[in-house]
């Protein structure tokens, strides 16, 4: 099964990923945390990826084509994957469409900007596994660290409010634009789009994608 999971920054498309994953056996990839990764290890591409993504900007098209179509030809992926955060342009979505990839699965999280900017203010992430709480929301067993290794969780560089804003206006600019590319493409039979509230609890929300998937 492969999906895409299309929504705005904080749209709860790494939450829903983390759920999809264990309950379906197949991977999330997520190019912002293989970005993130990259910082870490201070790799030739974390190092030009570093300030584009402090700034809330997006990294180039041709970088983010060749690190998704390294990743899905890995053995993890041959029952499929979940694409969180990719495609977010129109030349990274015909990317896929070229090389043959075939989507089974479009699912479109729809949440207010201000929800979005409070949501930021309180996530807590752990690195290593992807895994996202918040504050509030979706709070870790023991304040501060991750319920499975209890490693320490880290605010993201770029959840500060003006960069928040910054990464919503290029949402609405260029990634928006997919929604209609994908409703497009249900209709003439190419792939499953799926439209979900993204306001309602995590826990319903996980519910709701079971039973669209099942
Ligand atoms: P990326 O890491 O993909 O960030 P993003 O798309 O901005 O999305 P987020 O990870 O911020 O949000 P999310 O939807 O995963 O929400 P989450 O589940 O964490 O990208 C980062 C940067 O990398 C980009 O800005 C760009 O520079 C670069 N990049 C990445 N991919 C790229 C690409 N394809 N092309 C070019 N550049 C790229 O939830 C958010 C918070 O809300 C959490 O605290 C969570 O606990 C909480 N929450 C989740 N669901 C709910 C709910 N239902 N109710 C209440 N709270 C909830
Ligand atoms: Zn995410």
């Amino acid at each position: 099964m492969r999906i895409i999971l299309l929504g705005a920054p904080g749209a709860g498309k790494g939450t829903q990923a983390q759920f999809l994953m264990n309950k379906y056996g197949i991977p999330q990839i997520s190019t912002g945390d293989m970005l993130r990764s990259a910082i870490k290890e201070g790799t030739e591409l974390g190092l030009a990826a570093k300030q584009v993504m402090d700034a809330g900007q997006l990294v180039s098209d041709d970088i983010i084509i060749g690190l998704v179509k390294e990743r899905i030809t890995k053995d993890d992926c041959s029952k499929g994957f979940l694409l969180d955060g990719f495609p977010r342009t129109i030349p990274q979505a015909d990317a896929m469409q070229d090389n043959g990839v075939v989507v089974d699965h479009v699912i479109e999280f729809d949440v207010p900007d201000d929800i979005i900017v409070e949501r930021m203010s309180g996530r807590r992430v752990h690195p290593a596994s992807g895994r996202v709480y918040h504050l509030k929301y979706n709070p870790p067993k023991v304040a501060g660290k991750d319920d499975e290794t209890g490693e320490d969780l880290v605010i993201r560089a770029d959840d500060v409010e003006a960069t928040v804003r910054k990464r919503l206006a290029i949402y609405h600019e260029q990634t928006e634009l997919l929604v209609g590319y994908y409703r497009k493409a249900a209709e003439a039979g190419a792939t499953q789009y799926h439209y979900v509230d993204g306001t309602q609890p995590v826990d319903d929300i996980s519910a709701q994608l079971v039973k669209l998937l099942d």
